[in-house]
């Protein structure tokens, strides 16, 4: 199988060097990359087109990252009835529905396993769990930079921009990072995970979103002395009205799993009628594991393995359903709040907040 793959940074990087190391009958036969890429010049194109005129290339790897040029390139490949494999979170959160429409109007697959939990199969399984099973809510820790950075300053009394820059130099972080420390990460891939796992589209701006820009010492501190450990999570739930959902960080008991998540680690957790909790946990971000992640994605087109159907109905999402108590920090005061919803927390903002798991 023939691969033009889009983007050669982090993850297109980790995508090229699996394929080069396992073989596996799969071959990158073009690379689309504005940089020089030594020692690849034979396979380097600066001209989509070549790509996508290439009748020989069955499959278009988008590792480029951002919404345009790569939806229309990623469109253009879906309309050439080229397969798409990305790992492109932003991509596939805005633009679900019209990818999904244009990948079935042209009997081609849409894959895109790599854009929420690293390394973690997580959407590859919830739509698997999904077949025989009802899916009634999904949480966990699904952004790799920010838990580096929460861990980093719990275990290892880490100053927040100092583990930001090792997040960075490590290649876990966006280009621009405050798409992971406020937290528009997460809450697109808690976006596509509510998609598949609820049958219906989520837009990502519905999903109320808090990060973790402005943390300080004095929070860990505080969250240290309740016996807790702070994480960034993301929380989606089947409820009455459609889907009730939200990315906040989050106090969670010391000797719970989600404390035991540590450097760029993710754990995604889904609930099934029938099957009940199912934890996933591995590397959240980073070349190696996503590159594999991309890859998986690949070789299940290459072995032929049929994709279901994605519902695209647009759900109502809820957020004044769900009540916690907070951790909050106003100015000089820090307390810890009455029963109070998500949506009014969200709302009412603070300097720093974050919920108090029970
Ligand atoms: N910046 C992302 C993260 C990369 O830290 O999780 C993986 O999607």
């Amino acid at each position: 199988m023939n691969i033009g793959l889009l983007g050669m940074g982090t993850v297109g990087g980790g995508v090229y060097d699996a394929i080069a190391e396992r073989g596996i009958g799969l071959s990158v036969t073009r690379i689309l990359d504005c940089r020089t890429l030594p020692g690849l010049e034979q396979l380097r194109t600066a001209d989509f087109q070549t790509i996508l005129d290439d009748p020989s290339i069955d499959v278009v790897v988008e590792t480029m990252g951002g919404d345009e040029p790569a939806f229309s390139f990623v469109m253009a490949a879906l309309q050439a009835g080229k397969h798409v494999v990305t790992s492109n979170k932003l991509l596939i959160s805005a633009h679900f529905c019209a990818l999904h429409e244009a990948a079935v109007q042209n009997g081609v697959q849409l894959r895109y396993t790599a854009a929420a939990g690293g390394g973690i199969p997580w959407l590859y399984n919830l739509a698997r769990a999904k077949r025989c099973d009802d899916i009634l809510s999904i949480r966990g820790i699904i952004n790799g930079t920010t838990n580096y950075i929460l861990d980093g300053m719990h275990t290892r009394s880490g100053d927040f921009d100092a583990m930001l820059a090792e997040a960075q130099r490590l290649g876990y972080a966006e280009r621009d990072a405050s798409a992971d420390i406020d937290a528009l990460d997460a809450q697109r891939k808690c976006a596509i995970s509510a998609s598949l796992a609820f049958d219906a589209y989520v837009p990502a701006a519905s999903i109320p979103a808090a990060g973790i820009r402005h943390i300080k010492k004095k929070d860990i501190h505080y969250c240290e002395n309740m016996g807790r450990v702070c994480r960034l999570m993301f929380y989606a739930t089947r409820c009455e009205n459609g889907v009730c959902a939200h990315v906040e960080p989050a106090f969670v008991k010391a000797d719970s799993t989600a404390a035991a998540i540590h450097g760029c680690g993710n754990m995604v957790t889904l609930t099934g009628r029938l099957l009940g909790e199912l934890t996933l946990i591995g590397q959240g971000a980073g070349r190696a594991p996503t590159g594999v992640a991309v890859v998986q994605d690949i070789l299940d087109i290459a072995q032929g393995l049929p994709q279901a159907p994605v519902v695209c109905a647009e759900a109502a999402v809820c957020a004044d359903a769900v009540t916690h108590r907070y951790y909050v920090r106003k100015g000089d005061g820090q307390y810890i709040s009455d029963p109070v919803s998500v949506a009014q927390m969200h709302k009412e903002g603070a300097d720093f907040f974050a919920q108090i798991v029970e």
